[in-house]
């Protein structure tokens, strides 16, 4: 079993990445969070399986009765599901002294965590994620929180994404790879989107492992995805580290996101979150080759190693550059409407301000978007 440390002063924790650790779960937690009742938040998808093993390690009078299982799609992630949550706490017995634990992807963690931070005013909290976006971001940095419907013009509503929330960091996040296993290839891909961004942010090591393990990573190799997850869980957990409330550095981590954030709501694409960062990765590097941030080769490299990942790098179908560049004025990295980006350089990534809208036209073109 390999450990990851954020170093956040009092409120540090580690990351422990391994292969079938589910079942040490309860002695985990109570090494690092002592507590006589545990309350489990689950995404349902894993609430059979690898969720069972995780509630089967903790003694049996100190589980509560039943798990709170949540169906993980985005219009689950909202205050009413939170409200549940308490809801389910009460009535279970649950005080500020009780471990909220949160087994699932990115949303189960997002949303129990938030449900932790706010019950009874905070309640401590452990992520156990069971995507790879999970283990390499999402689990990472204490950002919890739900969406909320904003009205439209019609007079109906969209839902904001993240727009309700709480920084509050768990007492230990547990990856076990076994549960990659049932993970479907499609969602699996979006991990390795988020992981080639980490690499894209400095590592060289990381990336020669992308580049040279393609085959055992899709094989789902214990070994080698015990340390993609460990590389990668390591490079959030130093940023987080230097910046807990993104007030600098952690901006860093939205490398190709604004990009992303802008096709990511359009229907017609049907883009999951990892895709749109893939392609998103795909427009900063041409943005930042117009910008003479980088040479070609960069972009070379990360375009074939994104192909070899089965990652896209263009659009499904063409869009309008404007209506690209609209959405993009909105996105809360926008100030004063003009876009501020975070974009690759030679050694990493950096926050550029102002940037041109000629350098991001040619960043969309590149990507298959139209005039
Ligand atoms: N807090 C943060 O810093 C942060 C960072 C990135 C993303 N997020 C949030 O995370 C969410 C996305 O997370 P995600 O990509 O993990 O998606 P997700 O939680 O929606 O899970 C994706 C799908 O995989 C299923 N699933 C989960 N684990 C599985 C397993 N082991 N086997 C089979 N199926 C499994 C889920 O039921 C779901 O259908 C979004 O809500 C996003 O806003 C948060």
């Amino acid at each position: 079993m390999n450990t990851v440390a954020v170093a956040l002063g009092s409120r540090s924790y580690e990351i422990l990445v391994g292969y079938e650790i589910l079942s040490s779960l309860g002695s985990i937690v109570q090494g690092v969070s002592p507590s006589k009742k545990h309350f489990f938040i689950v995404d349902e998808k894993v609430q059979e399986t690898h969720a069972q093993i995780a509630v089967q390690s903790f003694e049996e009078d100190s589980a509560c009765a039943e798990p709170f299982g949540i169906d993980a799609v985005e219009s689950n992630k909202v205050m009413p599901t939170v409200e549940a949550i308490w809801s389910s706490m009460l009535r279970d017995g649950c005080d500020r002294g009780t471990n909220c634990i949160a087994i699932g992807g990115g949303l189960a963690g997002d949303i129990g965590g938030f449900a932790a931070a706010s019950f009874m005013r905070g309640v401590p909290f452990v992520q156990v994620p069971t995507t790879l976006l999970a283990m390499v971001d999402a689990s990472i940095g204490g950002k919890t929180g739900v969406n909320v419907p904003l009205p439209t013009a019609d007079g109906g509503s969209v839902l904001g994404k993240n727009l309700a929330g709480a920084f509050w960091q768990p007492k230990v996040v547990v990856a076990d790879v076994a549960t990659l296993g049932t993970l479907d290839n499609r969602q699996f891909r979006c991990g390795l989107a988020e992981c080639v961004k980490h690499a894209m942010l400095g590592n060289d090591g990381m990336l020669q492992l992308l580049l040279e393990q393609v085959d055992a990573i899709f094989a789902r190799d214990a070994g080698v995805l015990v340390e993609l997850v460990t590389m990668s869980a390591q490079i959030k957990a130093d940023v987080v580290a230097a910046d807990e409330r993104e007030a600098g550095c952690r901006a860093l981590l939205n490398l190709g996101h604004t990009f992303a954030h802008a096709i990511e709501p359009i229907p017609e694409l049907r883009l999951f979150h990892g895709e749109a960062v893939s392609i998103g990765l795909v427009a900063a590097v041409a943005c930042a080759e117009a910008c003479g941030l980088v040479d070609g080769v960069r972009g070379d490299l990360l375009r074939s190693l994104l192909v070899s990942l089965g990652l896209p790098t263009r659009l499904p179908m063409p869009v309008h550059i404007d209506r690209l560049l609209d959405v993009m004025r909105v996105d809360k990295k926008a100030i004063d409407s003009s876009i501020r980006l975070v974009l690759p350089t030679e050694n990493g990534a950096d926050v550029v301000e102002n940037v041109d809208d000629s350098a991001i036209a040619l960043a969309w073109t590149s990507v298959g978007a139209i005039l």
